[in-house]
């Protein structure tokens, strides 16, 4: 008897995936017919041409939590393309996380871009290539974001983080509850070599696939105050482990090629106070 319970349990955690289909968290937000899902519901094609590009995102809004997309980036020539996967709150002086995937010609290779806002101000850009081709296949990109840090990373591998800096003076992101976003979209005055590289719209339609569709969040309005007491909130999730630490360099030493904290051409009085401290 007890086993038995015991061995529904097993298959009622093991059944509890790391994939959700679309519907149960997600909706179409951008460009309609631009948008195909599958019959199952666990892939999502978001297409561009010269009409439109497309996007979809959360139904709930949230306070922190892990969210997770596997994502298959536009094949080819990608150039002028930008694929995203962010969270953003809709508030004027909004928060937001960002995963951009900046296209590019075959032979260079995607640069990912991350970025943090807090209450309304950005321009902390960090790029990176990638150690894999991320158009062959889907990977997994995260996000870990609880009251202390928010980690982006890749294939569980931490890409960057940033750390909860108030006492400093630095806003943090942990007021104002966010929604889920993907979208493709026209990014050619910018993306692609500082904008040089346009579109070549004979390649259209161009076709990025998300699947995974994880969230673990609060849910939340705007102003909640209750999310409180979740796993990602435990203390191992208030740092990286050593391990991951050492990955996190891995990444910076090798792949990391554009970072805020070293751009003397902003036009930053002074070096952000959160680039001593951030690892
Ligand atoms: C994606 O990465 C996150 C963070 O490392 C991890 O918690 C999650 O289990 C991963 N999901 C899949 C489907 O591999
Ligand atoms: C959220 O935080 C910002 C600064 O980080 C503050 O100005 C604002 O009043 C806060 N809003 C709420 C609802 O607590």
């Amino acid at each position: 008897m007890k086993s038995c319970l015991l061995l529904i349990l097993l298959i009622y955690f093991f059944s509890q995936g790391d994939s959700s289909t679309f519907n149960e968290n997600f909706a179409i937000s951008w460009g309609n017919d631009h948008v195909k899902l599958s019959k199952d519901g666990q892939t999502v094609q978001l297409l561009m041409d010269r009409v439109s590009g497309s996007g979809f995102a959360s139904k709930n809004q949230f306070l922190f939590g892990s969210f997770n997309m596997k994502i298959k980036l536009v094949p080819g020539n990608s150039a002028g393309t930008v694929t995203a996967y962010y969270m953003s709150s809709d508030s004027s002086a909004h928060d937001e996380i960002d995963f951009e995937f900046l296209g590019n010609l075959p032979k260079k290779g995607y640069h990912l871009q991350t970025n943090v806002f807090a209450s309304g101000v950005g321009n902390r850009e960090q790029r990176i290539k990638l150690w894999f081709d991320p158009t062959a296949d889907f990977h997994n990109y995260s996000i870990l974001w609880n009251q202390n840090q928010l980690v982006f990373s890749v294939d569980s591998i931490p890409i960057r983080v940033f750390k909860n800096n108030e006492r400093i003076g630095v806003p943090y992101p942990k007021n104002r509850s966010m929604k889920i976003i993907a979208s493709l979209w026209n990014g050619e005055d910018w993306a692609t070599d500082g904008g040089k590289v346009k579109i070549d719209w004979s390649n259209a339609p161009f076709i990025a696939s998300y699947q995974g569709f994880e969230v673990d969040g609060c849910v939340a309005s705007a102003s909640s105050k209750s999310c409180t007491g979740h796993w990602w909130q435990q203390p191992e999730f208030q740092g990286l482990s050593r391990n991951q630490l050492k990955r996190l360099r891995w990444v910076q030493r090798n792949y990391m090629f554009y970072d805020y904290c070293k751009d003397k051409s902003q036009s930053f009085s002074s070096v952000p106070p959160e680039c001593a401290i951030n690892p």
